[in-house]
């Protein structure tokens, strides 16, 4: 499909990152359906675009019209079918569990437009695990967001063998019109191109923390003074989810059986606690007051 025909965004999750996606394509001018199985996530969400849109007014970001434009393209429902049913393109952003993900696309498949692309925000899972459950596998695509959708520029295009050009053509052109810097991932590779990067550094800054080496404080005021990192690797995983880590690394490690793979001590004992970061107002750092 090409990028001059999407009009219509549905947008399946409205946690975390489902709700920053929306909000961002309905500000660039897109009629958005943004869809959870939870009730109170969709209030949240409705609520975060009513605070979100004036405030960017207030800033002098938007116009009163642009805001109010954007509100009106924007809406809220728990019925899926409804939510796709005139969609052109689909984002997934439900929870990170693949099994979640392909009885979500088979049902999708069943319910969307049959010329409608559908994405899948996924971190970890790349979308060839996801496309076979469809009867549209050249239409399945990773675009892959950074948390908060609303200021992160980066958006991660993940070509894999079964997408169509024109598939990986038309979401990459997406991104540019939602104003984001898209990159091109030629070969699916597991975590991606960033996350790989980020891997890399927080499994380190883990194994520093439970070896006692530094506070988690001090490893992120080593990366944000240091190597002039926006925020170091505790303050990170606390927006995107120790939760998310958690699940990510002991999903790997079912699966390899590979003990380098679990996650760290200190990451357990934080999910065990429901400390999961800004979301529960704890995790490495304390939120209460914000
Ligand atoms: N959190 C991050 O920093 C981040 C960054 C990039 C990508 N991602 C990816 O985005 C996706 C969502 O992550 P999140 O952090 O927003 O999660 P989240 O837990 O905040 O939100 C997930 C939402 O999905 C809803 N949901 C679950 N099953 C559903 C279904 N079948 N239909 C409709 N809604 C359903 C839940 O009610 C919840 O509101 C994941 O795949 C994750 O890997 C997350």
């Amino acid at each position: 499909m090409n990028i001059d025909d999407v009009k219509n965004i549905a947008v399946i999750g409205a946690g975390n990152m489902g709700h920053q996606i929306s909000l961002l394509s309905a500000i660039r001018g897109y009629k958005v359906v943004c869809t959870d199985v939870s009730e109170e996530i969709l209030k949240k969400a409705e609520k975060f675009a009513d605070t979100y849109l004036p405030g960017r007014v207030e800033k002098q970001k938007l116009t009163a019209e642009e805001a109010k434009a954007a509100r009106q393209r924007i809406s809220f429902t728990n019925d899926m079918e409804q939510a796709v049913k005139d969609a052109d393109y689909v984002i997934e952003a439900v929870i990170e569990v693949l099994d979640v993900k392909r009885k979500l696309f088979a049902a999708l498949d069943k319910i969307a437009p049959k010329h409608a692309i559908l994405a899948t925000n996924s971190s970890t899972f790349v979308s060839s695990l996801i496309a076979d459950a469809t009867s549209r596998p050249s239409k399945v695509v990773n675009l892959h967001f950074f948390n908060p959708a609303l200021v992160m520029k980066l958006v991660e295009v993940v070509k894999g063998p079964h997408v169509s050009d024109e598939t990986a053509d038309s979401s990459f052109k997406l991104c540019e019109r939602l104003d984001k810097v898209p990159v091109l991932i030629q070969k699916e590779v597991e975590g991606f191109l960033l996350n790989r990067i980020f891997k890399v550094i927080s499994q380190e800054a883990l194994w520093m923390l439970d070896m006692g080496v530094a506070s988690a404080e001090d490893i992120d005021k080593a990366c944000v003074f240091g190597a002039g990192h926006p925020m170091g690797p505790f303050r990170l995983m606390d927006l995107t989810g120790i939760d998310l880590s958690y699940t990510i690394s002991m999903g790997k490690f079912r699966q390899t059986g590979d003990p380098t793979d679990r996650p760290s001590p200190s990451v357990v004992e934080k999910f065990i606690k429901g400390h999961y970061g800004e979301k529960t107002k704890k995790g490495w750092y304390d939120y209460t007051d914000k």
